[in-house]
């Protein structure tokens, strides 16, 4: 049904590649409609799905950043509007009610970086390459790069990269706190994925689902409306069927039955 992406699926967790490995499956508007399209819908129906990894097709990119070619002909307006369709499509991927991974195997730049930050983790592979490198075209992060680079590695080091658009490997991204882990081969980095997914889907599907939504509600806000987030979480927590078989299982000596 898509012309640019693949979802897969094995049990409750999906698996969608970003597959336009020819231009190292660079955001095309084509890839953004259907990427926001992809994530409305999985956000309205999202069924027993317990967790999503995305990676890129091929052996050269994640993504390699927002569609240059196509942005050589926009007017400011229409950059404009891109830049939003780009914004909406990480802020659909972020607000998706399970937890998501980026598997990043070769360059995540630009916008592929803006797309893998707006997942909930980053696994790469050695061969994995990450920066935004925006400032080589004369133009800024524009997809929510500015906002969660700065998030997830503190300003120093976010204006380091954004100021020289420097390209990083996967060990110093992860040294900055960008990548949580590096493995040798993509096999190993896909596998590791859906184990973790895999153990995530053996906890309390409600408590994640929470986790998920305070965990996300989190930045730009004060101390006390943080706490309120959290309280409020806990609040809704305390009133599931999860919570009452959660207690009752740890308190019976016995694994807990979620449904
Ligand atoms: N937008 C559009 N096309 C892109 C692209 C992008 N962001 N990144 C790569 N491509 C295309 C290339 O134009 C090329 O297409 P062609 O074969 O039709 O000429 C193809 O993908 C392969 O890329 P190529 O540049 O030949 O590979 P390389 O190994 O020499 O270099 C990169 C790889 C990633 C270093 C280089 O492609 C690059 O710098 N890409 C742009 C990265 C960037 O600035 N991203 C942020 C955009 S805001």
């Amino acid at each position: 049904m898509y012309q640019t992406l693949e979802l897969d699926r094995s049990d409750s967790i999906l698996t969608l590649v970003i597959d336009r490995a020819a231009k190292l499956n660079a955001l095309s508007s084509l890839v953004l409609r259907e990427l926001s399209h992809l994530f409305s819908e999985l956000r309205g129906a999202r069924g027993n799905v317990r967790g999503m990894i995305i990676t890129g097709a091929g052996e050269r990119a994640f993504v390699a950043g927002a569609d240059i070619a196509e942005m050589a002909t926009m007017s400011a307006d229409e950059g404009a509007a891109f830049g939003r369709l780009g914004q909406e499509v990480t802020e659909r991927l972020e607000a998706l009610p399970f937890p998501v991974i980026a598997c990043v195997h070769g360059y995540a730049l630009g916008g592929g970086c803006e797309l893998a930050m707006a997942c909930d983790y980053i696994y790469a592979t050695e061969a994995a390459h990450f920066g935004q490198p925006e400032v080589n075209l004369g133009l800024i992060p524009g997809f929510g790069g500015c906002v969660r680079l700065i998030r997830l590695v503190g300003p120093g080091r976010a204006k380091e990269l954004i100021y020289t658009g420097r390209t990083i490997g996967a060990y110093e991204a992860r040294e900055i706190g960008l990548v949580n882990r590096v493995f040798a081969t993509r096999a190993e980095m896909m596998g590791a994925a859906h184990e973790s997914i895999a153990e995530i889907a053996t906890r309390s599907p409600v408590a994640v689902d929470i986790c998920k939504q305070v965990l996300t509600a989190l930045p730009g806000r004060t101390t006390a409306q943080q706490l309120a987030a959290e309280a409020e979480g806990f609040w809704h927590a305390f009133m599931s069927d999860d919570k009452r078989e959660g207690v009752a299982a740890f308190l019976a000596k016995r694994a807990p039955r979620f449904h």
